[in-house]
Parts: C-alpha cells; structure tokens; sequence
C-alpha cells in the first residue's frame, strides 16, 4: 500500500551514480528471474520474454542479462542524450530502454500491442521499485525512435518501446 501511495513521475535528477548492489536490485526488480523455471518479476505475452532491458550511462550501453544477473556491455558510447528529447536524460545517472526483440516474439496479430503492454509491466516494476527506495523516475514515450536505433546499433528486428530514467531526486 505504501509504494503504490509513493508512486509518482518526477523529472528533476541530481547526477549521482547508484552504487552497482541498488542497479543490480533495480535491475531485478524490472524483469528479473524470479522462479526456477526462469519466469521473471514481470509478465509476457505468451511468456515470450522478448523485452531487453538496455542500461544507457556515462560509461556506455549495457543489457540487462537477466538469467546471469549481470550487464553485458554493448557500446563504450554514452548514449544518454539520444534517449530521449528532454534535457534531463542527458545527466540522469541511469536512461534504461526498452527494446522488443521480434525474434523472440510470436508472429501474432497482435505482437505490437503485447510487446507495448509487456513494456508497461516492467516500468510499473521500476516505479514501485524506485518508490520504496526514494528514487526518482519517469517513463518516457518521447524518443526520436530512429535516431535513438541508430546510437544503439539496434537490429532491424528490434523496436524501441519507451524509455525510463532512474536517478535521485533533487531535494
Ligand atoms: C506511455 C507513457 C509515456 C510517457 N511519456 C513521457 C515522456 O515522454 N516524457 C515525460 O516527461 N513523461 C512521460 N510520461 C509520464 C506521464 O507524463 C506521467 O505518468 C503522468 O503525467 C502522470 O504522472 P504520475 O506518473 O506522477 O502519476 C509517460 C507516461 C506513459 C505511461
């Protein structure tokens, strides 16, 4: 009841790091294994699991390997700006993407709508995430989606769902 009073939006971030234990627990808390079969925190169509988690920082671009626990680097590159359209992106310690990996979703009529919905789960974990921990966060829609592909080096059959910022807030 507490998190869910605490839920909120909040765009004002102060540049500290979270400390790699707090990413870790972020990370899982999003979309982590939490059963032995390898289900995870958050729901999926069909149980596709074919959202990944990109991790944007001043130190490059990470994916979220949820079956090790751990980031996988992508690119040395800070990617931070191109998440998005508002200047606070830029700064923000952390700018997580959530990107569709066709190739692990089914061909159904409806793949675009359930990949949109399976994002959602993961951003709601994140806010209640940051909620009980006193982070601030924001979930983003305005992305220049092509740009943004390009930064990252995306295959074509990936696709830029939204994106979500995680960092302390300015007091
Ligand atoms: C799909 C989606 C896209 C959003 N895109 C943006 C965005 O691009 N930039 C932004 O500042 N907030 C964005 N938001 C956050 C909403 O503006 C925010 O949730 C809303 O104003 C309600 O505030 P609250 O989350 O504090 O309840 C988005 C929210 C959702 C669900």
């Amino acid at each position: 009841m507490q998190v869910l009073k605490d839920r909120k939006t909040t765009r004002d971030f102060v540049p500290d790091k979270l400390p790699p234990q707090r990413l870790s627990n972020l990370l899982w808390a999003a979309f982590g294994v939490n059963r032995s079969d390898g289900r995870r925190t958050a729901p999926s169509a069909m149980n596709w699991q074919e959202i990944d988690i990109y991790v944007a920082t001043a130190e490059g671009l990470f994916v979220y390997d949820a079956k090790g626990n751990r980031l996988s680097p992508v690119l040395t590159e800070d990617v931070r700006t191109a998440t998005g359209t508002q200047s606070f992106v830029a700064t923000a310690p952390l700018d997580l993407v959530y990107v569709a990996d066709l190739a692990k979703a089914g061909t159904s009529p409806d793949t675009e709508l359930f990949t949109a919905a399976d994002a959602g789960f993961i951003s709601q974990n994140v806010y209640l995430f940051c909620a009980s921990e006193g982070l601030a966060t924001v979930v983003r829609g305005s992305i220049d989606r092509i740009a943004l592909a390009k930064a990252m080096k995306l295959r074509p059959d990936q696709r830029i769902i939204l994106a979500q910022t995680v960092g302390y807030p300015r007091k």
